[in-house]
């Protein structure tokens, strides 16, 4: 109202206009920003806020401690950057964009809490279970996990039914917490300069990639021990010779399944199953990712070793053959760190192999929990939900799976006597009883509910599958 208004008859009115308007606007904005504070005091929380600041100073700091001169700053309580140090070697050229990779790499640390933390409670292999409960279950998603269906849909469910059945169990043969300490081994040729041999085969369970050889020559550097193994598609038709001599071997195939998949199965006795929570996109990459979530669905401790985790690499190697070219390894060796300080993995590799096994730099479990807590509820605040932050409350879809008493069990009716006869069931019959006591306690905390992704790497929509708690499991 100071505002000079040009002189003129109807002036008054002008003032009367522009004090309404003024009135108008005040009121208007105060509204607004009744409620702008309102969800901003919801969403900024100061406790919360005060854990997730607290906990990115011990990611700070275990960076510092680990990362061979990478340093984490802070953005805010969830966001921060990750930088290489001055001077650090970028020669990897992104050949669409014709840039160099880049030396610093922004994370949300609240978003990847949440993610990973997710990981340690899901079942990663593709059951019945999960067909029967998602809506879409069979029409569409099970086709999109069948190359050459030849078909759009499972419109003809006889024969979408014939792909999967040799590889779809009823209900998950893994469960969380099922193993203490597993390895997850990666085919970096770094591996060649340590003896990690022993090491990796005196954990509960390891889990390799694709054609990685397990043999005498490479003993020493990778073990023997055989438990799981993560295969790409492409790797199918290689996969009768690498998993010839451990009928055990349980391989868990990442893509879709195939033709050639169904012939090839065949012919082992070994478990096969697919994984459940891939990226059904082109180019999603990075085999290694996926074994650290299959590894965290049944293990409390996943130890990394034979990835490209050491500064001076401008190309990817491999232990037994010429590597594949085109990785980007400065983002890869970010986020592994990223994920040891956050407790997700611990990395071994040939510049740690002699430093003292110490992981007090990394956040406690309970930190970790406290700060996990946190960022749900500031998610859910912000979201403006009900605030529900239960063990369920990402389950979009409810089934209900059993009792199935003793089957059925993956297979299909025309499969080979030697498969038939063979133990490729044997972590689909196996009582419930003889699991890991800290399996059987989380399967009695989260209520005999199996978790499942629905899509890749989002964290919201489960598909969730009740089962009795009492009968089966
Ligand atoms: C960076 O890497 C390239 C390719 O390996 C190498 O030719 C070059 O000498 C390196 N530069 C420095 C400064 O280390
Ligand atoms: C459905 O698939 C089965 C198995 O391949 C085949 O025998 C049958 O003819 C198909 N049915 C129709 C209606 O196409
Ligand atoms: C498996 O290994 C055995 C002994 O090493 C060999 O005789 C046999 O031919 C192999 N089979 C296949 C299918 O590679
Ligand atoms: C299957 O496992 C059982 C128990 O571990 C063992 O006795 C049997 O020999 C195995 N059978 C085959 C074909 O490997
Ligand atoms: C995971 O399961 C445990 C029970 O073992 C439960 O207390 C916890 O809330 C669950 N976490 C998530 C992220 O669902």
């Amino acid at each position: 109202m100071t505002r000079p208004l040009k002189p003129s008859s109807r002036r008054p009115a002008f003032v009367h206009l522009i004090c309404a308007a003024t009135i108008f606007s005040l009121l208007v904005f105060a509204i607004q920003s009744f409620f702008f504070t309102g969800s901003r005091t919801k969403y900024l929380n100061s406790e919360d806020v005060q854990i997730l600041s607290d906990f990115q100073s011990d990611v700070q700091q275990c960076v510092a401690n680990r990362g061979f001169g990478l340093t984490a700053h802070t953005i805010d309580h969830c966001k921060l950057v990750l930088k290489f140090p001055e001077g650090t070697n970028s020669t990897w050229l992104n050949p669409q964009f014709k840039t160099y990779e880049p030396l610093e790499y922004t994370y949300d640390v609240c978003e990847a809490v949440l993610l990973w933390e997710q990981y340690r409670n899901m079942t990663t292999v593709l059951t019945r279970e999960y067909l029967d409960a998602r809506p879409d279950g069979w029409m569409d998603y099970a086709a999109k996990r069948i190359a050459q269906l030849g078909a759009k849909n499972c419109n003809n469910r006889t024969l979408c039914e014939e792909h999967l059945n040799p590889i779809l169990p009823a209900k998950p043969p893994f469960h969380p917490r099922q193993f203490h300490k597993c390895a997850v081994v990666g085919n970096s040729g770094d591996l060649l300069k340590t003896e990690f041999g022993e090491e990796i085969d005196s954990h509960d369970a390891v889990i390799r990639d694709n054609e990685a050889p397990v043999n005498e020559k490479y003993a020493k550097h990778v073990g023997i021990k055989r438990d799981f193994r993560l295969g790409v598609r492409g790797t199918a038709r290689n996969m009768v010779p690498i998993l010839n001599g451990s009928d055990n071997e349980v391989l868990v195939i990442k893509s879709v399944t195939h033709k050639d998949f169904k012939k090839m199965i065949d012919t082992i006795p070994n478990p096969v199953y697919l994984f459940q929570g891939i990226v059904l996109r082109r180019g999603a990459k990075g085999t290694g990712m996926k074994s650290v979530e299959l590894a965290l669905s049944m293990c409390d401790i996943v130890d990394i070793y034979g990835f490209t985790v050491d500064p001076g690499y401008t190309e990817w190697t491999r232990y037994f053959s010429e590597p594949r070219k085109g990785h980007n390894p400065l983002q890869g060796r970010a986020y592994y760190q990223l994920l040891e300080c956050l407790g997700v993995i611990r990395i071994h590799s040939p510049m740690r192999a002699k430093r003292v096994q110490d992981w007090s730099d990394v956040p406690t479990r309970e930190k970790i929990g406290r700060a996990h807590a946190a960022a749900m509820r500031l998610k859910r605040s912000q979201e403006g939900g009900d605030g529900a932050v239960g063990q369920f409350s990402n389950c979009k879809v409810w089934g209900n799976g059993g009792p199935y008493g003793s089957g059925p069990v993956s297979g299909a009716k025309d499969m080979s006597s030697k498969r038939r006869n063979s133990n490729y069931s044997k972590w689909e019959v196996m009582p419930f009883k003889s699991l890991r006591k800290e399996a059987q306690e989380h399967y009695v905390q989260m209520e005999g509910v199996s978790v499942y992704k629905m899509d890749g790497n989002k964290l919201d929509d489960l598909v969730c599958v009740k089962h009795p708690l009492e009968s089966d499991a």
